[in-house]
């Protein structure tokens, strides 16, 4: 059987879309809690960024729903993945950061969702967030 390079199960996968579809009308919300949760836990990693933060929360978002449309066709969204994950290099980025930034992200979903981020779905989110930074960490080292 062909290995699911994903690594996330179809049923992890379905989850993922279809509370996608409820993140969409909180998307803009939740990355702003988001970038505030990651500089509330993690400050030094504040000077990265950008003064002003609008165009990477906007950015954030599309990234989001590129990636999610993309998890079933890995072999479309694997190497974007991991040209970003290379772009990330110029950002000075280091692959401990990734933990930072996958945890901030799920506590943000967490909260813009309420009760629709269900313990299954948080799992399916974590495994898909592991996924995409460790294509992006391999593909930077
Ligand atoms: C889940 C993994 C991540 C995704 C999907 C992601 C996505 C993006 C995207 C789409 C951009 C826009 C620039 C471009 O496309 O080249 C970007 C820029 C950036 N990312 Fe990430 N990123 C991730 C992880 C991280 C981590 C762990 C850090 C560390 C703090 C980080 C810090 C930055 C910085 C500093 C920029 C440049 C901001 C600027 O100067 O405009 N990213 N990221």
């Amino acid at each position: 059987m062909k290995r699911n390079p994903t690594s996330m199960n179809p049923r992890q996968i379905e989850l993922i879309e279809t509370s996608f579809k409820a993140f969409v009308p909180v998307a803009y919300p939740t990355a702003e809690l988001f970038y505030a949760k990651l500089f509330q836990i993690s400050p030094h990693l504040r000077e990265m960024f950008p003064k002003d933060m609008r165009e990477q929360r906007v950015k954030l978002v599309e990234t989001l729903t590129y990636a999610v449309n993309g998890l079933r066709h890995p072999e479309i969204l694997l190497p974007v993945v991991r040209d970003l994950g290379k772009r990330h290099i110029g950002f000075k980025v280091r692959p401990e950061h990734y933990k930072l930034v996958g945890a901030a992200l799920i506590s943000a979903m967490e909260q813009g969702l309420g009760p629709k981020f269900t313990p299954e779905i948080k799992l399916a989110w974590q495994a898909c967030i592991a996924f995409i930074a460790s294509e992006m960490i391999a593909a930077a080292a």
